[in-house]
């Protein structure tokens, strides 16, 4: 059942390419210039009157609720702010009646997500879920909300569950920007387009694969790690961290590049690699110069970068090219080579990566 592939995690980072087309399939329509989600459709005076947006969340699906945040600000114009569930649930939390609470969760079980929309709902909020397990608790149990639709995710590191609450964030946010107008059409059909190309961009994605394999023989016995990037890839960084460190045991760590200056940049040393997300977009500029200071402490910088860069591919020690993608998408295309990194550097340690140690796939106790 792993078809084919030596682990569940490996043949869930391969198969993003049809989970994603399962994921999108109905709700970009019109040739990528209209995006039909029925928890928004269904509910337009929700979104128009909302208030704010509070995202809750654990682990990757926190990961990706930060994505998320930025990108309903970014199109939707709605205060959005992103909280840990077992934070939110505990911290006596200001939830107001026209407020949207999101609950995203891959299980759609984990304890302390499903506390905090039962906190949510109690105070009269407007519930929205977005779970990958058909029927579980957190599912039933919210107003209303979208599927990831990726099928089961049995490999305890999350990833095509992250990509497809990524993408469906993005269609979230899309659908509300076009509910209230706070987003030109054009502006949809850019994205939207780019969303029906996603199967294919994975795919050209995933062909890093013998590389990253290859570059993972060099890191494999590295004890820390440091995960850079800005805008959407600031919780990518946080992402790519938490898959190395659940299945590699190797203490790594993500910032906002811009960050690294007010103290991680003390850290660098020649034995301490730096992974830093760098695509072609507004923020580039600022991440050379990030680039260029841990080179100039001699640490190592492998950088994902968009195909055609060819200003840091002259000053990493590996790069890793992406296919280019409106700004919105990329942290949907980084995951991957993250994803990969990760698991050839534990697989090259010997570590169980679809157990890893004293992990659950979902996490039910408080
Ligand atoms: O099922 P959930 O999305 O609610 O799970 C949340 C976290 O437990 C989960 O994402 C965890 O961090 C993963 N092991 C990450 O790979």
């Amino acid at each position: 059942e792993k078809g084919g592939y030596p682990h569940f995690m490996l043949k869930e980072i391969f198969e993003q390419t049809d989970t994603i087309f399962d994921c999108i399939r109905g709700r970009v329509v019109a040739n990528g210039t209209a995006i039909k989600l029925s928890g928004v459709n269904d509910h337009p005076d929700r979104f128009i009157n909302a208030g704010r947006i509070l995202i809750v969340a654990c682990g990757t699906s926190w990961h990706a609720g930060l994505i998320g945040a930025r990108l309903i600000e970014n199109f939707a114009r709605i205060p959005t702010r992103v909280e840990y569930a077992s934070e939110f649930r505990y911290a006596n939390p200001v939830i107001r009646p026209d407020d949207v609470v999101i609950a995203i969760s891959q299980s759609g079980e984990t304890a302390d997500t499903l506390a905090a929309i039962r906190l949510a709902k109690e105070a009269g909020a407007f519930v929205y879920g977005i779970c990958n397990a058909v029927g579980s608790s957190i599912a039933r149990e919210t107003d209303t909300g979208t599927y990831i639709h990726v099928g089961p995710e049995i490999g305890v590191a999350s990833t095509k569950a992250f990509t497809g609450q990524v993408t469906v964030l993005t269609m979230l946010a899309l659908a509300i920007g076009q509910l209230k107008g706070t987003i030109s059409s054009e502006q949809i059909a850019e994205v939207g387009r780019s969303i029906l190309r996603l199967p294919d961009l994975i795919a050209e994605t995933l062909e890093l694969n013998p590389q990253i394999e290859k570059l993972s023989a060099i890191y494999t016995y590295v004890h820390n790690f440091l995960y850079l990037g800005r805008g959407y890839n600031y919780p990518n960084a946080l992402e790519g961290a938490l898959k190395l460190k659940e299945i590699s045991y190797i203490h790594a760590e993500g910032y906002p590049a811009a960050e690294m200056k007010h103290g991680p940049i003390a850290l660098i040393d020649k034995e301490m690699p730096t992974v830093v997300i760098a695509p072609d977009d507004e923020l580039h500029e600022k991440v050379i110069s990030n680039i260029q200071q841990v080179k100039a402490r001699g640490g190592s910088v492998i950088a994902i970068v968009t195909k055609g860069d060819t200003t840091i591919p002259a000053m990493a020690d590996h790069v890793l090219e992406i296919p280019r993608v409106p700004e919105a998408l990329s942290p949907i295309i980084a995951a991957i080579p993250l994803q990969l990194l990760a698991y050839h550097i534990a697989i090259m340690k010997g570590c169980n990566v679809d157990m890893p140690r004293n992990l659950a796939k979902s996490v039910t106790v408080e």
